[in-house]
């Protein structure tokens, strides 16, 4: 008897009364009908965020893949790679999106801090948006540092090396954090365990925890409108649920196109198996999102006045990111001199990054 009621329920109906009953889902809905977003010359920079929500999904699902054949140690890891890209099937695809992936997330993640940057998003009150945005981008780059190292083929083991060497010069923690980055005085066994563990474990922990917190406060605060926008008579919105998800979802169809399409034409390549043995190869240097602060480094002379160059060098990267730290204390847009300083400090920053990049991937 009860068997025949529920065949005759529309099931649909029943599964949403069911979990509307346990989880507030009607109260969701309303919320996302309700809310709306602002439509102007620059929305195109409203989906920056969402392609970047994209590849942390892609990021998430390569690397759980990729961890079923990789083999964490120094002696078998580079086997395992070469494993991954020539015998398992499909395995040179999911590398290469993982490794294609992380160096296209950090790309669109720049994009995303600048453009959020130049609309002033990052003012009150979303001065934590802004910095939990932050927070996620640096776990982005020590996402892409540890990884770097998982293959263990020659660049990797090299341009750790160095990595970690650039560190161990900063002033007062470096030697400390520099050993305990190695777990000893050499790039091996040890380093391998710690970047592994970082890389699998206590960063996706991290980044889920960031992320969430980013996430909540979008939807505390709904997305930001420029200043222009804010004084216009006339204004357009569009609804965040179905229309601006429905954008969202073709934007995410043609990047995933665009993705497979440049995984697939140029497969990641694996370097040499290392000799730790030997001489560093020419031509070592780190991923291109360090670039513009190893560039720093290297221009720098050893000793400036009183100074030894890597720590002027050091206080210069520092001083440059932490006014992106300090902008939302500094821009709060009462001020349109100090609104306009910020949007030229923006530019000039961004020019200095491509530069400074720029240089190094020359040499
Ligand atoms: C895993 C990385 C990230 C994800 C998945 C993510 C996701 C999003 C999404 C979906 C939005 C709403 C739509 C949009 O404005 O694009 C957003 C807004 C925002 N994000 Fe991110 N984001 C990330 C990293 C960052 C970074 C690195 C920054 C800057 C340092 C940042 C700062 C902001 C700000 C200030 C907003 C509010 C924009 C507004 O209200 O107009 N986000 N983010």
């Amino acid at each position: 008897m009860a068997f025949e009621t529920f065949k005759k329920m529309n099931l649909l109906k029943f599964g949403y009364d069911w979990l509307n009953q346990r989880v507030p889902l009607e109260a969701a809905i309303k919320f996302a009908t309700k809310k709306e977003v602002p439509v102007h010359k620059h929305s195109i920079w409203y989906y920056m965020g969402g392609i970047c929500m994209l590849f942390v999904v892609l990021q998430l699902v390569t690397g759980l893949l990729l961890m079923v054949h990789y083999v964490p140690s120094y002696e078998g890891a580079y086997q395992s790679v070469m494993a991954i890209n020539n015998k398992i099937p499909f395995g040179w695809l999911i590398r290469s999106m993982h490794s294609w992936g992380a160096n296209l997330f950090i790309a669109i993640l720049v994009i995303h801090m600048f453009s959020t940057y130049f609309m002033k998003a990052y003012r009150s009150p979303r001065e934590l948006t802004w910095f939990s945005g932050l927070g996620l981008i640096g776990l982005a780059m020590v996402f892409g540092f540890t990884g770097y190292l998982l293959p263990m083929d020659e660049m990797a083991f090299f341009a750790t090396k160095v990595g970690v060497d650039v560190a161990g010069e900063a002033p007062f923690i470096g030697e400390l954090v520099a050993n305990f980055v190695r777990g000893g005085e050499e790039v091996g066994q040890a380093t391998m365990n710690r970047f592994f563990l970082i890389h699998v474990c206590a960063l996706p922990a991290a980044l889920m925890g960031a992320l969430g917190l980013h996430l909540l406060l979008i939807q505390i605060h709904g997305i930001s409108e420029p200043e222009y926008f804010k004084k216009l008579s006339i204004k357009k919105y569009e609804k965040f649920f179905p229309d601006f998800i429905m954008n969202d979802m073709f934007v995410w169809g043609g990047v995933t196109l665009l993705f497979l399409a440049i995984v697939c034409l140029n497969p990641w390549p694996l370097g040499p198996t290392i000799d730790p043995s030997a001489p560093a190869p020419i031509g070592i240097k780190p991923e291109w999102y360090f670039l513009s602060q190893f560039q720093v480094l290297k221009l720098m002379p050893s000793q400036f006045l009183f100074f030894e160059g890597a720590h002027v060098a050091m206080a210069i990267i520092g001083a440059a990111a932490s006014t992106m730290v300090l902008i939302p204390f500094l821009d709060t847009g009462k001020n349109p001199t100090i609104s306009k300083l910020a949007t030229i400090w923006g530019v000039v920053f961004l020019i200095a990054l491509g530069v400074l990049t720029y240089m190094g991937l020359q040499v």
